[in-house]
């Protein structure tokens, strides 16, 4: 794109930056795209990035002549709950570092991940909308809310173009996730594959909403592509794809292993997803931006299976 400079993803071998980092070298090439991560990897053009390290941040986008930065760093919703300050610590100064460089004027946009955790016990679980109760109950969701409001005050005080995505759990063969609530559904996958059965962190009858991981892709790329004059939402979209409980990723898994088992030996997590929308209503994003999942659970489960006996 002729008007993109480089582009840093913050946080590149994680479960979502790996495949994001793979879909911007195919819109803008290798050389334009810049991974880093706080452990290595062998990717072309990788730096080692520790986001709380705002010189060196700074001295990256400054030296490469970066324009637009996905920050994915963040701990997710377990790993919060056990470590909230350092929930607190990453996700906020994360972000913050990020919006600083953007009000100075040397980053030009940044795509920040939002997620269904925004919401808590009393938002309505279920088509949950756009503008509702906004009340987490957990450390990972309180520091999105914050994140929420500070991309909205930095782009309405300063004209930062930020944008947004409350992602719901995503789902994808290519990597694990780290200490997340919905990670569940992609563990399932790899145990059902293995030939073993899966003791189930949520109960049963849990139902949460999910995205695919090529549909989470595509919405990250389109929002970062769509003109500025049609981000109407500077919190972060609702996004949504199919909704689902662990007994029927079960029955979908066993329409093509049909051997499979799965145990149910709720934790802390249970308390967590308990605590999320059942399902989101995403139709603000729709009309701004003409966003549409493509992928529902039969997809997901076929071609899952298929992608990791591959593998
Ligand atoms: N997938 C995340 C989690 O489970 C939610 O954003 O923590």
């Amino acid at each position: 794109m002729a008007d993109t400079g480089k582009v840093l993803v913050i946080g590149a071998n994680g479960q979502l930056g790996i495949e994001l980092t793979d879909a911007l070298i195919e819109i803008y090439g290798a050389s334009q795209v810049i991974p880093s991560d706080i452990t290595a990897s062998d990717r072309e053009n990788f730096v080692i990035l520790d986001v709380l390290n705002v010189e060196q941040l700074r001295d990256i986008v400054r030296e490469n002549g970066v324009t637009d930065v996905y920050l994915l760093a963040a701990l997710l919703s377990a790993r919060g709950e056990q470590n909230p300050m350092w929930a607190w610590k990453i996700n906020m100064d994360g972000l913050l570092n990020v919006l600083e460089l953007a009000r100075e004027g040397i980053i030009r946009k940044i795509f920040w991940p939002s997620s269904i955790a925004v919401f808590g016990t009393t938002t309505p679980k279920v088509d949950t909308p756009q503008e509702t109760i906004i009340s987490p109950d957990t450390m990972y969701g309180i520091t999105k809310l914050a994140g929420e409001r500070l991309c909205a005050y930095y782009a309405k005080k300063f004209q930062v173009d930020v944008r947004s995505l409350r992602y719901p759990g995503l789902v994808g063969y290519r990597a694990l996730p780290g200490g997340g609530t919905t990670d569940y559904a992609v563990d399932i996958y790899h145990k059902a594959v293995a030939g073993e059965i899966y003791r189930c962190f949520l109960s049963a009858n849990t139902r949460l909403p999910f995205l695919y991981m090529p549909d989470a892709v595509r919405a990250t790329l389109e929002i970062m592509q769509v003109p500025v004059s049609k981000i109407s939402i500077r919190s972060s979209y609702n996004l949504a794809g199919f909704s689902c409980t662990p007994a029927e990723i079960t029955s979908s898994i066993q329409q093509h292993i049909s051997d499979f088992q799965i145990e149910y030996e709720p934790d802390f997590r249970q308390q967590i997803a308990d605590s999320w929308p059942e399902s989101i209503n995403d139709k603000v994003a729709r009309r701004d931006w003409g966003w549409q999942a493509q992928y529902t659970l039969p997809d997901m489960s076929r071609e899952m299976i298929q992608c990791i006996r591959e593998k």
